[in-house]
């Protein structure tokens, strides 16, 4: 059975440099919220973990998103920001009772890594510690608490920018807000935290001082890459969050022998896992969990906007959109198409301007396409879902299929050509 842990999600803060009615946490990098990022973080690691979310500003906004997204979280609300000691002291009553560890993380810094929390973990385990304080350094610290060591190199407290002297200020060693701690050892700090500080907050980073007082063993873990610790308070801070996001994986992808061609102009969410040889091209937008295997072709311009299999030697061209859909080997969909919701065979040629016709507007229901192998769709074609294109069939040109057609089969739906001769000459008087 896995080790338990026990997680707190801060996100009750208001965001407020967001310049925004949608609270901070919910706010996307890639389709999917700040908020979610951490969580899947944290729900990747080697544990049995059970995560609680402080949430406050927006809170019916933010509950409704995790009760769809993320049953297994609880949130618990934080009715006034108080502080970061204040937020977690909200979720106390929740851990009645539990003598684990506890992971506590802001709800809006989307670039921790899994493996950096489990750095942060075995470090705690391994040197018997009571709370870690994950730590980094920054050339420029502003706005950051400082990490004050004794002359042992012990941490023996968290300065606020607020509150720090200016010789505190020069301190590069900043804190991440990430922490782990001995619950059963720590959890009585939360009612004796004091608010007499420059913010009159109840300041979490105020527990080091508890800890040493009572004598417990507080560590620093100094995490190498200050940039995953990167926290969202402004519009500016989410797209350089999300340029950093994509830089490392389209870095990651390279080095895995996918080849970008600019990658300046190409977003690929890290959840969207491509193999080696696969050329995309600029300008490409690639959101959500999807797989492209190796020897494809993708782009330019074409929009992946989740929950897709692309096999191999497979291409998806230029003004291409693609969601909910499978697409088997060496199939081609080259240009000015819709695929969403769709099975689409092996070797099936997509000819320019396929539709699929997914939703109904009236039902609200989304139905699927099929498209068997060897299967070939003529140009401009609508495909009325529910509908299944056989083995072998051919649609021709300008068709719109609301019926199943059968395997080597034609289906036509357009009307016929007719010729009116000398039709030009008739209307110009010349004949
Ligand atoms: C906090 C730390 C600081 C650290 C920095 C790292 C404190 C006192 N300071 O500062 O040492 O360097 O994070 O990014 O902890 N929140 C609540 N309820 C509140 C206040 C905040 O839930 O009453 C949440 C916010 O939504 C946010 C997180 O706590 O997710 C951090 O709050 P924020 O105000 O951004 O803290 P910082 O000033 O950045
Ligand atoms: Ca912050």
């Amino acid at each position: 059975m896995k080790r338990q842990l026990k997680a707190i999600i801060l996100g009750a803060g208001r965001g407020t440099r967001m310049k925004s009615s949608l609270p901070k946490v919910l706010h996307q990098i890639f389709s999917k919220t700040l908020i979610g990022w951490v969580i899947d973080a944290i729900s990747a690691l080697p544990y049995e973990t059970e995560n609680i979310a402080v949430i406050g500003h927006g809170a019916s906004e933010v509950e409704e998103y995790l009760n769809n997204n993320y049953k297994y979280t609880k949130a618990v609300l934080q009715q006034k920001q108080l502080g970061t000691g204040h937020a977690v002291a909200q979720a106390v009553p929740l851990l009645h009772g539990y003598c684990g560890d506890v992971l506590i993380v802001c709800g809006d810094t989307p670039l921790i890594k899994t493996r950096t929390l489990n750095n942060l973990i075995n470090y705690h385990l391994d040197n018997n510690s009571d709370l870690t304080v994950m730590t980094t350094m920054f050339d420029d610290p502003t706005g950051y608490g400082r990490i004050i060591r004794n002359t042992s190199d012990e941490i023996v407290a968290i300065v606020e920018q607020k509150d720090a002297t200016e010789e505190q200020q020069e301190i590069k060693e900043v804190n991440t807000g990430i922490y782990l701690l001995n619950w059963n050892k720590l959890k009585s700090a939360f009612s004796e935290l004091k608010n007499d500080n420059s913010q009159c907050e109840y300041y979490l980073t105020d527990i080091v001082k508890w800890a040493r007082y009572a004598q417990l063993r507080v560590l620093g873990y100094v995490a190498k890459d200050n940039l995953e610790t990167y926290g969202i308070n402004s519009r500016k801070n989410l797209a350089t969050a999300s340029k950093i996001m994509k830089d490392r994986y389209l870095e990651e992808l390279m080095e895995n022998g996918v080849t970008i061609i600019d990658p300046d102009t190409t977003f690929i969410s890290p959840e969207t896992k491509i193999s080696s040889d696969t050329i995309i091209y600029p300008n490409t937008f690639i959101t959500g969990k999807n797989k492209i295997a190796s020897n494809c072709k993708i782009g330019p311009m074409t929009h992946i906007r989740g929950n897709c299999i692309i096999e191999e030697y497979s291409k998806i061209g230029n003004f291409v959109e693609l969601k909910n859909a499978h697409i088997a080997k060496n199939t081609n969909v080259c240009h000015l198409t819709y695929i969403g919701d769709a099975d689409i065979g092996s070797h099936v040629n997509i000819g320019a301007g396929t539709i699929c016709a997914n939703y109904n507007s009236i039902t609200k229901e989304k139905n699927r396409t099929t498209v068997k192998d060897n299967a070939s769709i003529g140009s401009n074609s609508v495909l009325v879902a529910p509908v299944e294109i056989g083995k072998n069939a051919f649609v021709a040109a300008m068709s719109c299929v609301t019926k199943n057609v059968s395997p080597n089969s034609l289906a036509i739906t357009r009307g016929q050509q007719k010729e009116i001769k000398d039709w030009v000459k008739t209307k110009k008087g010349e004949k």
